[in-house]
């Protein structure tokens, strides 16, 4: 069955499809390495969008270790799917939020110190803080998730924020299974199947993410409540060993060319000289 097929039968049944979010980050890292444009994160994006992509994931993160201020304003600009802004509720991210107005920001915390997204929103502990955020993105008609651990409390929470969406942080499940920690994968699994079904009763839409492979992936495509799922490392990743024989192939055939280029040329000279 095709992708578009499988939609229609999965609609068909009552299941609602589920979308697919590129997160582009490390399109980024890879660029900042060198600190010039390539590779760009929006051809990165465009041709996630061609391959299937539902939408694209970009985190501003306050360092600006890999997204800029510039490429989300380039990838709103340019995209014709949504763009889904990962930020921490800072003053600064809103205000930037608000005026760059991607149609999707999933709110995180953020600490300088960390490698990626350690933990979920503490949005239990923090509703006075996150309401004002949550409120002026909603207000300004982007759709608001909060990235939390699957936990009653953070659900709860989550619905009297009137956020319209949370996405579940699936990292410690990932991480288990790919450590062997069974006991604690299915644990952590019961959670997740348990926090969608909670969620999704109090009206709240359900997006999973982090650390999702392809195994993983087709596992929580599984979940029914799980409507989005975003995905960026492990495809970043995969992406060099699916692509690194074409390009390598193509550098083989260009330097190929030319020194054959350069021969039949020495040979036309050293024929007209004689
Ligand atoms: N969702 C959120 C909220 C994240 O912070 C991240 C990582 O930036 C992802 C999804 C994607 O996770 P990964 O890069 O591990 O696939």
């Amino acid at each position: 069955m095709t992708p578009k097929t499988a939609k229609a039968a999965g609609r068909e049944l009552g299941i609602p499809p589920i979308r697919l979010g590129i997160n582009i980050d490390h399109v980024a890292t890879l660029r900042n390495a060198r600190g010039g444009r390539h590779p760009d994160p929006l051809r990165a994006a465009e041709l996630a969008v061609e391959a299937g992509a539902d939408n694209i994931t970009a985190h501003l993160r306050e360092d600006r270790r890999h997204i800029t201020d510039a490429d989300i304003a380039r990838l709103r600009a340019n995209l014709t799917v949504p763009l889904n802004m990962e930020m921490a509720a800072t003053p600064e991210m809103l205000a930037i939020a608000l005026k760059t107005k991607p149609q999707a920001a999933c709110l995180v915390p953020e600490k300088r110190t960390e490698r990626t997204t350690e933990g979920g929103l503490d949005v239990a502990g923090q509703h006075d803080l996150l309401a004002p955020v949550v409120a002026a993105l909603g207000d300004a008609g982007i759709h608001v998730s909060l990235f939390i651990a699957p936990e009653l409390p953070q659900i709860e929470v989550s619905a009297r924020l009137r956020a319209p969406a949370i996405e579940i942080h699936v990292g410690p499940w990932c991480e288990a299974l790919a450590e062997g920690r069974r006991q604690e994968a299915e644990a952590e699994w019961r959670r997740i199947v348990e926090g969608a079904r909670a969620a999704h009763d109090l009206g709240l839409e359900v997006h999973a993410g982090h650390g999702l492979d392809y195994a993983t992936a087709a596992i929580i495509s599984g979940v029914p409540e799980i409507v989005e799922l975003n995905i960026g490392h492990y495809l970043v990743g995969e992406a060099v060993f699916s692509g690194l024989y074409e390009t390598v192939s193509h550098m083989r055939a260009v330097m190929d060319r030319a020194r054959e280029a350069l021969r039949q040329s020495d040979t036309q000279a050293k024929v007209g000289g004689r």
